[in-house]
């Protein structure tokens, strides 16, 4: 493979994330990566190891086909826009079309497990992202991600605060994930892409529940917590009440939703699989992470 890989979204998080394991886990050449951000002055670490550098945003269709010429794989990194008014699918669809327009031979995306049938209010974003590389007829390579285990900072330092832990995922497991996994799997397969297209689905190596994490976080934090089973819409007064803005409340009530529906529970071996590399276990993450999480 000699073909060129964009990265979009590479200031970000999981975006830098691959772009290392793309040097470092896969050996690519740097002169066979492009790292693309709406804020290229973020990436000169990567420019001076000579990877390039090139303006991409989702929002400039224009500037997008210029920045994605020339390139064999464009990854697109699903952007953080949360609006609620369909923003995000526009912004993706952009990007799909460009790639397009601009003759890649590829597209990959970062999806949701399940996305076509999950419960997760923006799932929708995710579904039909996917339905528009199908529908590009390029080779696709579709990541559907689980939830990261760092997404645990959101609610467990306050539980462990206040040793309560408010759900309404009931017994529905979570196949949580570091995000480093997933880039490092990411970075696998964009570096030896099989013929047409493939899905896959990155997760941990098994799927906890709230009261298991809770007992596992007693254990390893050394401060229990109790999980406190609600229904959803006493999860959302619980929110409303505890401050957390309207308007994101029923996003955040979804994710318990979606998860008391076993739509973060699939559990598969593909981390493993394009990395060579295990999962990090829940249980190492929070010895991992044991003083961040009771700052
Ligand atoms: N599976 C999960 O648990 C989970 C959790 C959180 C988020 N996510 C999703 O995974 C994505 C990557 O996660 P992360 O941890 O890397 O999040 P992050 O660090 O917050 O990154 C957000 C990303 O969105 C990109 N972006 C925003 N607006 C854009 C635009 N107009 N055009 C192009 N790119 C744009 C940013 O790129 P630049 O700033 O470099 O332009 C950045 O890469 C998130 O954006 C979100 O869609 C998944």
């Amino acid at each position: 493979m000699t073909e060129t890989i964009l990265v979009t979204g590479a200031s970000g998080k999981l975006g830098g994330a691959v772009i290392r394991h793309l040097l470092d886990s896969q050996g690519v050449a740097p002169s066979r990566i492009v790292a693309g951000s709406r804020d290229p002055n973020k990436l000169a670490d990567l420019a001076a190891l000579g990877v390039a550098v090139r303006n991409v945003d989702f929002d400039n269709p224009e500037g997008l086909e210029t920045a994605f010429a020339g390139v064999g794989t464009v990854l697109i990194i699903s952007t953080d826009v949360l609006d609620g008014a369909d923003t995000r699918l526009r912004q993706h669809r952009t990007a799909v079309a460009a790639a397009k327009k601009a003759g890649a031979a590829r597209i990959a995306y970062t999806s949701i497990a399940n996305a076509d049938t999950s419960k997760v209010s923006f799932a929708p974003d995710h579904s039909g992202t996917e339905a528009a590389i199908k529908a590009s007829g390029l080779a696709y390579l579709i990541f559907r991600n689980s939830w990261y285990q760092e997404n645990l900072f959101m609610s467990l330092p306050q539980a462990l605060k206040t040793g309560q832990w408010y759900t309404s995922s009931s017994q529905g497991g979570t196949a949580f994930v570091a995000r480093d996994d997933i880039a490092a799997a990411i970075a696998g397969a964009l570096a030896n892409p099989p013929a047409g297209g493939v899905t896959y689905t990155l997760t941990g190596s098994e799927a906890l529940t709230k009261d298991e994490i809770a007992g596992l976080a007693g254990e390893i934090l050394g401060k229990p917590i109790q999980v406190v089973h609600l229904g959803d819409e006493q999860l959302a007064g619980g929110m409303k009440a505890a401050g957390v803005p309207e308007a994101i409340v029923p996003m955040l009530v979804s994710f318990d939703t979606a998860t008391r529906a076993g739509d973060l529970a699939t559990v598969t071996a593909d981390v493993t699989a394009l990395s060579g590399r295990q999962p990090l276990p829940v249980r190492d993450f929070l010895a991992a992470s044991k003083a961040a999480l009771l700052a």
